[in-house]
C-alpha cells in the first residue's frame, strides 16, 4: 500500500495527525503521535535498545535541547548547517535550491554543492518560480538551526540540530565517570531541530524530529581489530557505490575494501540486523556510500542506509565516519582535555556514528507492513507481535448475561503487562477489523461458553485462525508471542 494509505490510517487510527490542527497558524513541519504511534515509538526504540545498545554494551544519556551558542561555533553549525534556497524576484517565495531544480528540470545536484552550480542549472533550464514563474535571485545559503533568547537579556542558544553533540560535549565525564574503555558506544534518544524551507510528507521531513543517534569512540589504530567483528561477518549486505548496488557478507565486503574496516562493518551489520527485526523488507534497502559533495561536512567516509518506499528511496540512518572533528573542535574552542587513555596510549578518539531517524523508521514500518487483504474484505497491518500498539483486544461477544463482568475480569488481569484494547460493542466481524488496521496481532472473546467453562476464543490477525484457549493460558500465549526475538 502507499503514502496515500499509510496517512489515512495514520489520521483515522491515532497514530499521527498534524499539530496545532484547530488553528490557521499551525505550521508545517510539525506532527503529533497519537496512542498508537506513541505506543509503536516506545516498542521500536525498545528493540532498538536490545539490538543496538545493550547488545553492544553501550551507555545512554539524555542532553538538553537547547545548547549554547559555543557548542555550535565549534562544532561548524554556524558555518555550515545551511540549506541553498532561492527566492522569487517578483512573489518573494523561497524554496530549496536542489528540490525545485530537480522536481522541474530533474537534474540532481547535491545539497552541499558550490552556490554557483545552482545558478548555473537555473540558468541553463530556464527555471521559474513555480508559484508565479518569475525570475530566482541568485541562490543564497539559509542555517537550518532554530535561534532562541535565553533570559531577560536574551543570551543567544540553539535547539539541537542533532542530538549528538551533548556526547561529544559530554565524553571526557562520561569516560572517566562511567570508566570507560574503548571502543565505546554512547546512544541518545530526543528530539532535534531544523527550520527546513520545505517541510512535506508528513513524518518524512519535520522540522522537529525524534533521532536515536550512536557515537562509538575508537581507537583510529584499531579499526581492524574489533573481536566482534566474527559474530557478523557472514551477515549479508548490500551496499551501493557509484550507482552498482552489490550484495555480500560483511567478510567480502571488508576484504573488497568496499567497506573500509572491520569496525564500520561491525555496526553496519547490526544495524540491519537490528531493521530485519522491525519487519521491514530488508532486500528493499541499501547502504548507499555517499560521494564527497554529498557528505556531511563533518563526514568522513558516509554510508546512508536507504530502504525504498512508494514514494521512493528513504533515508532512514546516516552512518558518519566523523574522525575526531568534533572531539579536536570542541576541545579546541572550550580548551578542555578530550583525550583518553587506551590502555598504555594516549589518543584522541575517532567516532563512528549511527544517526537514525524515528519518524521515518517508523512511517516505513508502517508502509512496509500494511496490506489489503481483499479477499477477506480487509485492511491488516502485519506489524511484528511485539512492535504491535495493542497487543491483544478484550471483547465481549455481547454486554448483557454476566459477559460484559467476565470480560472486564480479564482486562483488569493482563492490562499492566499488556497492551490491551478492550471493547464491548459493536459487530464482532467490524471489531476484529478494527484491530487488525493497528496491527493487533490477537484478540479474545468472551461468550456464554466462558461462562460455564472458563475458555474464550483466541483469533489470530494474520490467519484469522480461531481456537479455544482457557483464561488461565492467556498469560503464557501473549507473553510467548509478544516478546522481543
Ligand atoms: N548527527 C547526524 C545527523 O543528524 O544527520
Amino acid at each position: 500500500m502507499n503514502y496515500e494509505d499509510v496517512m489515512k490510517l495514520a489520521l483515522e487510527r491515532g497514530f499521527y495527525f498534524p499539530s496545532c490542527e484547530v488553528y490557521a497558524d499551525a505550521q508545517a513541519g510539525f506532527w503529533e503521535y497519537g496512542p498508537c504511534g506513541v505506543s509503536l515509538k516506545n516498542k521500536f526504540l525498545e528493540l532498538w535498545r536490545r539490538e543496538l545498545i545493550r547488545r553492544d554494551g553501550m551507555m545512554e544519556i539524555d542532553g538538553s535541547q537547547i545548547m549554547s551558542k559555543s557548542v555550535f561555533e565549534a562544532s561548524g553549525h554556524l558555518e555550515n548547517f545551511a540549506d541553498p534556497i532561492i527566492k522569487c524576484t517578483k512573489c518573494k517565495s523561497t524554496f530549496r535550491a536542489d528540490r525545485t531544480i530537480s522536481e522541474i528540470s530533474k537534474i540532481e545536484i547535491p545539497e552541499s554543492a558550490d552556490l554557483e552550480d545552482f545558478d548555473k542549472a537555473i540558468l541553463q533550464n530556464n527555471i521559474k518560480c513555480p508559484k508565479c514563474k518569475g525570475d530566482f535571485e541568485s541562490t543564497k545559503k539559509f542555517n537550518m538551526m532554530f535561534k532562541v533568547g535565553i533570559g531577560p537579556e536574551e543570551e543567544t542558544a540553539y535547539l539541537r540540530p542533532e542530538t549528538c553533540q551533548s556526547i561529544f560535549v559530554d565524553f571526557p565525564r562520561l569516560f572517566k565517570t562511567m570508566r570507560g574503555k574503548l571502543p565505546l558506544g554512547i546512544a541518545q534518544v530526543g528530539k532535534s531541530f531544523r527550520n527546513e524551507i520545505s517541510p512535506r510528507q508528513s513524518l518524512l521531513r519535520l522540522r522537529e524530529f525524534y533521532q536515536a543517534e550512536i557515537e562509538v569512540f575508537c581507537n583510529p589504530t584499531k579499526l581492524d581489530e574489533i573481536e566482534k567483528f566474527s559474530e557478523i561477518a557472514d551477515t549479508i549486505i548490500r551496499i551501493q557505490v557509484d550507482s552498482k548496488l552489490q550484495v555480500m557478507t560483511c567478510k567480502e565486503a571488508v576484504e573488497s575494501k568496499i567497506i573500509p574496516n572491520k569496525f564500520v562493518a561491525y555496526y553496519l551489520a547490526i544495524l540491519i540486523e537490528f531493521y530485519e527485526k522491525t519487519g521491514i523488507d530488508v532486500t528493499k534497502s541499501r547502504f548507499r556510500k555517499l560521494g564527497d559533495k554529498e557528505k556531511a561536512f563533518y563526514a568522513q567516509v558516509a554510508f546512508d542506509f536507504e530502504v525504498e518506499t512508494t514514494i521512493g528511496w528513504l533515508e532512514l540512518v546516516a552512518c558518519n565516519y566523523r574522525s575526531d572533528y568534533d572531539l579536536s573542535s570542541h576541545a579546541k574552542k572550550s580548551k578542555e582535555k578530550f583525550e583518553v587513555m587506551d590502555n598504555e596510549e594516549k589518543v584522541l578518539p575517532h567516532v563512528f556514528e549511527i544517526s537514525m531517524g524515528i519518524d521515518r523508521s517508523l512511517y516505513t514500518i508502517l508502509e512496509h507492513s500494511l496490506y489489503d487483504d481483499k479477499e477477506n474484505e480487509r485492511i491488516v497491518l502485519a506489524l511484528k507481535p511485539y512492535l504491535a500498539p495493542i497487543h491483544i483486544g478484550v471483547l465481549s461477544l455481547i454486554k448483557k448475561d454476566g459477559l460484559k463482568e467476565k470480560t472486564d475480569e480479564i482486562y483488569l488481569q493482563i492490562k499492566r503487562k499488556y497492551d490491551v484494547f478492550l471493547d464491548h460493542s459493536g459487530a464482532i466481524g467490524r471489531r476484529y477489523r478494527r484491530l487488525d488496521e493497528i496491527g493487533a496481532p490477537f484478540a479474545i472473546t468472551v461468550d456464554y461458553q466462558t461462562l460455564e467453562d472458563q475458555t474464550v476464543t483466541l483469533r489470530k490477525r494474520d490467519s484469522m485462525e480461531q481456537n479455544r484457549i482457557k483464561i488461565s493460558e492467556i498469560d503464557s500465549v501473549l507473553s510467548e508471542f509478544t516478546a522481543y526475538p
